[in-house]
């Protein structure tokens, strides 16, 4: 018996015990730990780790898997080359993607699909991912590819090397918690799609591949940016009433809201909310955060009983942009966190295999006559 569940809504189609969604009380939990205590205690290396070993390291398991992570931040001089030569008019999600697939050719074995090889593989990607995206904003500026720094986190690295100066310590913990509430959520499309690929035995570099495309798109990690757009299109809080107001009649989306899963506020967005609000306050974006704190309001009176509620692109915009980044790297953002997210599950899928082979519900004509093209 099989049954029709358009967009494969409320089908379980994995097991995982990485993280744990309560949609309608607006929970989430990474191996069991609530994501509130991760992102006010961990960091993007010890959440990584908990989410690919299931459990929190030791001190000593830390230090390793930091140590493994840092040793690939470097990426190859030939893809270095590469990125000078991108069009800088190129999408920052369209270069990730490609360049992801582009590290296999530096791989002496990249079809290694044991789980080990997976486990090592993934560090090289997620390792190398931050170089990738701070390489060709870089280029794309016109300005010199700044070597990573090993001493630094992953966090503390990736501003380093985009900024070509060490960011402070306040902002360095911005964009880390940003990392930890993005690494992972249930079988999203993304993380979907990365196991859809490794099901059929190809290899990590496509998986994740296949993951950043799925990404990019407006209704998944894309919204952040279209969060941005719109808090751009809005010239004032006055403004806010009629924009929102405008679009709902217009049954236009409003970015940043709602979720497949969520019937509540996502919990990521608190998390995110609060940072927001303080680094508007320091960096004086108080007039962004007032927006965005007003869209909310509007929406929970006009649409709250539908369920529809900030998801986590609502909030990581104004983070994000407070942390300086340009509007087309915040999806990339998402994408390197994620990476650790889509690694696990790639790991975890090559651990229980099962191809993915779902089947369509033929809609079509049978038994159309073929008409010669000069009859046609
Ligand atoms: N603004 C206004 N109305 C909305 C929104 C929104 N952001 N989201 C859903 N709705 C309404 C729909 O119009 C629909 O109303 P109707 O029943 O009166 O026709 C109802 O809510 C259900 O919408 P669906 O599209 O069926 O819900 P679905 O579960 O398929 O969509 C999705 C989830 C795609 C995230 C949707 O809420 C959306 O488009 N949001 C805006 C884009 C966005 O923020 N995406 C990021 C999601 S989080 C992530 O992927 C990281």
């Amino acid at each position: 018996m099989s049954t029709f569940a358009k967009g494969l809504e409320g089908v379980i189609a994995a097991e995982t015990n990485m993280s744990w969604i309560d949609g309608v009380n607006g929970v989430l939990e990474y191996v069991g730990i609530n994501i509130d205590a991760l992102a006010q205690n961990s960091t993007f290396e010890e959440t990584v780790y908990l989410l690919w070993n299931k459990k929190l390291p030791t001190r000593s398991e830390l230090d390793a898997f930091t140590k493994e992570l840092r040793d690939h931040y470097s990426i190859p001089s030939e893809i270095k080359d590469r990125i000078k030569a991108i069009p800088a008019t190129a999408e920052p999600m369209h270069v990730l993607r490609s360049l992801i697939s582009e590290l296999a050719f530096y791989d002496s074995n990249p079809n290694d699909n044991d789980v080990e090889s997976a486990r090592k593989k993934s560090i090289n990607i997620l390792g190398q991912a931050p170089a990738l995206v701070a390489a060709y904003d870089r280029a794309r500026r016109g300005l010199d590819v700044v070597e990573p720094d090993t001493e630094l986190s992953f966090s503390q690295n990736f501003l380093y090397m985009l900024n070509g100066e060490k960011p402070t310590d306040t902002m360095a913990r911005a964009f880390d918690i940003c990392m930890i509430t993005h690494a992972d959520h249930g079988l999203n499309n993304s993380t979907f799609a990365s196991r859809v690929v490794i099901s059929t035995l190809s290899d990590v570099y496509s998986a994740l591949t296949a993951a950043v495309g799925s990404l990019r798109g407006p209704l998944h990690g894309g919204a952040n940016e279209g969060v941005m757009k719109m808090l751009n299109e809005i010239d004032s809080i006055d403004a806010v009433e009629d924009y929102v107001m405008t679009k709902l009649k217009n049954k236009d989306r409003i970015m940043g809201f709602g979720h497949r899963v969520y019937k509540a506020k996502d919990p990521r967005a608190n998390e995110l909310q609060k940072l927001a609000e303080q680094l508007a306050k320091d960096t004086g974006n108080e007039a962004l955060f007032e927006k965005s704190h007003r869209i909310e309001e509007i929406m929970a009176r006009e649409v709250g009983a539908k369920g529809i509620y900030p998801n986590v692109d609502f909030y990581s915009a104004t983070t994000y942009h407070c942390i300086g980044l340009k509007l087309d790297l915040f999806t990339p953002m998402f994408a390197m966190s994620r990476l650790g997210g889509w690694s696990g599950h790639v790991i975890e899928q090559l651990g229980d295999n099962r191809l993915f082979r779902p089947k369509a519900e033929f809609v079509g004509e049978h038994n159309v006559p073929y008409v010669p093209i000069d009859e046609r």
